[in-house]
């Protein structure tokens, strides 16, 4: 694919993101000659540095987070020689915008991105103080970080904000999911084998389970991390976005648009939760002290220092009110300090035939793998050949993706940006649905109308969880 020269301009530059991430994600793509000869990257925040303390401060975070194996001193020396700094607070319009002037000026036909890794709520004030300098070329577009509001009606504010200066077609809105190998893998596992295709649908399939896990707790972002919480921080975004690749229809191409019409015709058609059933359809919990491995770890509000309402786990039953989904529990689970890292999507189906081997036959289930170890794992019926009579047992396939590099999602995302493909962002309409669909179940919970359960550091979660999927014969699918 052609990537066109660029000059990539980041806010937040000395930020967590751009360090564990973005900087991480462009030192990639330069190494393995994605990134063309004479594009630069010119850092700004708050922080007055110098060029030469940035570049060190970029040297350490690329040695500290970069795959072992992808480190090389000589090319990180080239690529920090790429590297500009300049001290802006994006929300002063007499900051010092007329020193990236300067710099940008120098190409003014040259793409242009502005990724905002920074709060939400400076995104429009950012935009106001690049247009007002004259920044905003028809070259230019703009990155913007998650989150996108913290409900429908911030994410509104944010949107409209940055189209008063940006066409939808400049605004790229960053999940960094969808950057993902294995989730972009969900529509050609699902669209580019028949034998799959044709039974994707209720007629099939039993439910469908979404878990993102993570052994990690809040880490240094307590304070972002306690106003927000699990349904917020995972399941708006990422979990619902990897729910409308397994419930779209087929796109009609394979297209940006094409594609993310599909998506968002799922997320309209999602099954409102309201107060009335929200203590039937979901489950929220806080993890207490626990250990994960042989590492004891504290409780969230242990760790908080403060009482709290926020959830540290959350799982929802979604239907999606389609001809093709009618009556098919989706869910969706995530949580922090979770006994390891998982993420999948487990697809159970329908049992055989039970006129033939009556109870014995078990469902078969599909598990793709989105990280670690990449893969899937299909386990169906066969014949036990141990037993003198028609028995069936359980045989599992693997098969395994991660045996090649696979890039970071932000490679992929950061240059998809530069190219002007908007397939892998999300757009307006399907931020807005996820937040419509959301948000009547974060007032029920802010409004104490279901419990807060528990579950210990280093567990699968609460108890009620499981509770929620036996309703409806399922069980959760953890790896061991
Ligand atoms: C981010 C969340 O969007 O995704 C974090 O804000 C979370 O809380 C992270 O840890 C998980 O991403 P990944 O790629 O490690 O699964």
């Amino acid at each position: 694919e052609h990537t066109p020269v660029f000059d990539y301009v980041i806010f937040g530059a000395t930020g967590d993101l751009a360090m564990r991430k973005l900087l991480p994600a462009l030192y990639n793509q330069f190494r393995v000659k994605h990134v063309p000869e004479g594009s630069r990257i010119i850092g700004t925040a708050r922080s007055d540095m110098t060029c030469e303390q940035y570049r060190e401060m970029a040297r350490q975070a690329l040695d500290t987070f970069l795959p072992k194996g992808t480190i090389n001193p000589e090319l990180i020396d080239r690529f920090l020689q790429m590297i500009n700094y300049v001290t802006i607070d994006g929300t002063n319009p007499d900051s010092n915008w007329d020193a990236l002037k300067a710099i940008l000026d120098k190409y003014p036909h040259r793409v242009r991105v502005f990724y905002f890794s920074t709060a939400p709520q400076i995104f429009e004030a950012i935009s106001e103080n690049l247009a007002s300098h004259h920044l905003i070329t028809p070259n230019s577009r703009v990155v913007l970080e998650k989150p996108i509001g913290t409900d429908s009606a911030s994410a509104k504010k944010i949107n409209d904000g940055v189209s008063r200066f940006f066409g939808e077609n400049q605004i790229f809105r960053i999940d960094h999911y969808l950057g993902k190998e294995t989730v972009q893998d969900i529509l050609a596992i699902r669209f580019a084998n028949p034998f799959i295709n044709a039974v994707w649908s209720g007629e099939y399939i039993q439910s469908i389970q979404i878990t993102a896990a993570e052994t990690v707790g809040v880490e240094g972002r307590a304070d972002y991390y306690d106003r927000s919480g699990a349904a917020r921080d995972m399941i708006q975004n990422h979990l619902l976005q990897i729910l409308s690749l397994c419930a779209m229809d087929p796109p009609k191409s394979l297209t940006g648009d094409a594609v993310r019409d599909a998506k968002v015709a799922v997320l309209k058609a999602l099954q409102p939760i309201t107060e009335a059933n929200v203590g039937q359809e979901t489950v929220r919990a806080q993890y207490t002290a626990g250990g994960i491995g042989d590492h004891r770890v504290p409780g969230y509000i242990e760790e908080l220092g403060k009482p709290s309402n926020t959830e540290t786990y959350a799982a929802v039953r979604a239907y999606v009110n389609t001809p093709r989904w009618k009556g098919v529990p989706f869910y969706l689970r995530t949580a922090k300090r979770s006994k390891r890292k998982d993420s999948e999507v487990v697809v159970t189906f329908k049992p055989g035939l039970k006129n033939l081997f009556g109870d014995q036959v078990q469902s078969d289930y599909m598990a793709i793998r989105l990280q670690p170890d990449e893969g899937f794992a299909l386990t169906f019926n066969i014949k036990d050949p141990s037993s003198p009579t028609f028995t069936l047992q359980h045989a599992t396939l693997e098969g395994d993706f991660s045996t090649i590099r696979i890039p970071d999602s932000y490679e992929r995302l950061m240059l998809d940006a530069v190219r002007g493909n908007p397939g892998l962002f999300i757009r307006r309409d399907e931020v807005e649905a996820a937040w419509d669909w959301i948000e009547p179940t974060l007032r029920a919970w802010a409004a104490n109308k279901t419990k807060m359960e528990t579950y210990p550091a280093g567990s699968h979660g609460p108890e009620a969880a499981n509770k929620l999927v036996a309703q409806t014969g399922d069980k959760w699918h953890e790896r061991l």
